[in-house]
């Protein structure tokens, strides 16, 4: 799938797929799988080592010499960005919304070994980065740079057909043990990886109910944010036919909000922890991990129906919980 793309492959892949067995006898699950995308590779991995492959192969077919990104503070996806550009011999500029921190931890300590160059901004939210990337895109030029800009969590196109492919390295992976997902939970954030998941299952042609636990915003606005993602992605790569797609958001688990931990939150992380030794991040992953565990107990999940649980990494933002301590 997207074989003809240009690509360069450092991810770890395919990641590992296996049983959540005891997880899954304590909250009555007798199939629950998880895909560890928190094993791509690029400095403690994650779902952006993936996208990236993609994204830094179109960087270089248009001859870029420096990645330029942008996130939160503690963002995942500027960690992996400045992993691979270190790796692949690229600059890397990450613009940061926040003030920048007295002491540097989790992510944004790794930012700082990986060689990133950081900018911080302290009055303005992550997704109002992207606005400031083409002014920093000229002022670069200017500089004799070729940058290359890539909007936040990579949610373009290039970043989406990853995802599509992965649907079929979680096919192939499922095949081998006679059986497919029913129900796929994911952490949703800028929607490119669920957005990549569902054209993936549309072009394999699976029934499979891929819902994304949305962290931050309310369903409806993630909705449009995955709907729009599809269109754009059907519309640069003809080889995905048009459709319809049934797009599930669950905005029950945001809780205290973006990042913010509570009760819930903790629990889930130590509940995987404890069952089956699998770490979750506090900001994405324990709360689709939340999300399983709710719903396998409210009996929202058949017992014996394949269920798989999609890890999507951002455990080095767990180190800049001190509070958790
Ligand atoms: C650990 C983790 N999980 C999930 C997501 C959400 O992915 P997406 O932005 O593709 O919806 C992110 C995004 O930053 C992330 O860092």
């Amino acid at each position: 799938m997207f074989d003809d793309l240009p690509r360069e492959h450092f991810a770890f892949l395919p990641t590992p797929l296996h049983r959540l067995k005891n997880l899954g006898e304590s909250i009555g699950l007798n199939n629950l799988w998880i895909k560890r995308d928190d094993q791509t590779g690029a400095a403690f991995g994650g779902n952006k080592t993936r996208k990236l492959e993609f994204v830094v192969g179109d960087a270089k077919a248009n001859k870029a010499d420096t990645l330029v990104t942008v996130g939160g503070i503690q963002s995942n996806h500027c960690r992996q960005t400045a992993a691979v550009a270190a790796s692949m011999g690229m600059r890397c500029i990450l613009l940061l919304a926040g003030e920048e921190p007295e002491n540097y931890s989790g992510n944004v300590l790794l930012n700082r070994f990986l060689g990133a160059e950081m900018k911080f901004f302290p009055d303005d939210a992550p997704m109002m980065l992207n606005n400031r990337l083409d002014e920093i895109m000229n002022t670069l030029i200017e500089f004799g740079l070729t940058p290359y800009a890539i909007p936040a969590g990579a949610a373009y196109p290039v970043g989406v057909v990853p995802y599509a492919a992965a649907m079929q390295e979680v096919k192939t992976q499922f095949d081998e043990h006679y059986t497919l997902p029913k129900k796929i939970i994911l952490a949703t954030g800028t929607g490119g990886t669920q957005a990549g998941l569902i054209i993936g299952a549309h072009m394999l042609d699976l029934d499979v109910e891929i819902i994304g636990i949305t962290v931050s915003r309310s369903a409806e606005e993630s909705e449009e944010k995955v709907k729009h993602l599809i269109e754009r992605t059907i519309d640069a790569y003809p080889e995905i036919r048009t459709f319809k797609p049934k797009i599930s958001i669950d905005d029950t688990f945001i809780g205290k909000g973006y990042g913010k931990l509570d009760d819930g939150v903790v629990s889930a992380i130590e509940m995987f922890a404890k069952t089956d030794g699998i770490i979750l991040d506090p900001v994405y992953t324990a709360k689709a991990g939340l999300a399983l565990l709710r719903m396998a107990l409210a009996g929202d999940i058949s017992a014996d129906s394949p269920t798989l649980f999609y890890h999507t990494g951002g455990q080095p933002a767990l180190f800049s919980y001190s509070e958790l301590g």
